[in-house]
């Protein structure tokens, strides 16, 4: 692993984070948790399932879709995919308490033989030429510093005519600087937050052309605003959450992330590419 993959593996990592989800989850009343009991811990992006399903229904998946997670997290997406389509998911990884947290949960939902975790990066994936017809990618890329590697990699396993869809946090108009923490980074150093035009660019340098692109800024205002209410509205987070794998600065990290989107300096995007074939 290169330097900056330690350090971001290291931010990701918080103190018994499976211990904390069973407690959260015995809070709310669930005993043996479902794919979907998991949802406001294991889909670690703006908006959580909506999101990720904003972007999984521009695309074609069926039961036999070959697809790789980039940055899997907890495996939420991975468990989402083969739920709701059937499809066989590989997800990977560079923090290993996620990835064996991942795999603890896949078990407990009788997922495990669908999904395989695996720690590995993003810029060095460990899988053939051609094994995949979708890569999905879910606020990944800020940690990346290298995008044309990312890309290259991504064309690289992806099989001619698959496709690559992803939603990160990239920067917007302003060229101000971000406010830290942030939930990918406490600082500016792990941080890698570029413009939609460098990811195209790298997208086009691996053979990758741009499909499909929107900006979501108004969606994240106003899902955060409603989460924003209903915290005040019930005096804090509910037990289960992202907040679970963000530690003691989770509040200031999620206000920080709004107010860099209120003031353009970063905004969530999606892209789907193409690989020519
Ligand atoms: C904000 S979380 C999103 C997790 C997951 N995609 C989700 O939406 O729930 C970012 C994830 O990217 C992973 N990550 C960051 N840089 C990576 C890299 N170079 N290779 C693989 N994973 C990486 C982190 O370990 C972390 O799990």
């Amino acid at each position: 692993m290169e330097p900056l993959e330690h350090r971001v593996a290291a931010h990701y990592t918080t103190q018994d984070l499976l211990a904390r989800i069973d407690e959260a989850l015995k809070k709310q009343g669930v005993e043996t948790a479902t794919v979907d009991d998991l949802k406001p811990v294991d889909e670690f992006h703006t908006g959580g399932l909506e999101a990720t399903d904003a972007l999984l229904s521009q695309l074609q998946i069926s039961a036999g879709t070959r697809i790789l997670d980039i940055g899997c997290g907890l495996g939420g997406t991975a468990r989402h995919i083969v739920h709701r389509y059937g499809a066989h998911v590989t997800g990977i990884d560079l923090t290993p308490v996620f990835v064996e947290i991942g795999q603890t949960l896949n078990a407990r939902v009788y997922l495990d033989k669908a999904i395989a975790l695996e720690v590995a990066s993003a810029v060095d994936l460990p899988m053939g030429e051609g094994s995949f017809d979708l890569v999905t990618m879910f606020h990944v890329g800020m940690n990346i510093a290298d995008k044309e590697r990312l890309f290259a990699e991504v064309g690289r396993v992806l099989r001619s005519g698959g496709q690559f869809a992803l939603f990160d946090v990239m920067r917007d108009d302003s060229a101000n600087p971000l406010v830290f923490p942030l939930p990918w980074s406490d600082v500016s150093e792990n941080s890698h937050v570029e413009p939609a035009a460098t990811y195209v660019d790298a997208a086009a340098a691996a053979g990758l052309s741009l499909n499909a692109q929107r900006y979501r800024r108004d969606f994240t205002l106003s899902f955060f605003a409603n989460a924003f209410a209903a915290m005040e509205r019930s005096g804090g987070p509910p037990p289960l959450g992202i907040h679970l794998l963000m530690g003691d600065t989770a509040g200031e990290k999620l206000k920080n992330y709004v107010a860099n989107v209120e003031e353009h300096r970063v905004a969530p995007v999606e892209m789907i590419f193409d690989k020519v074939a």
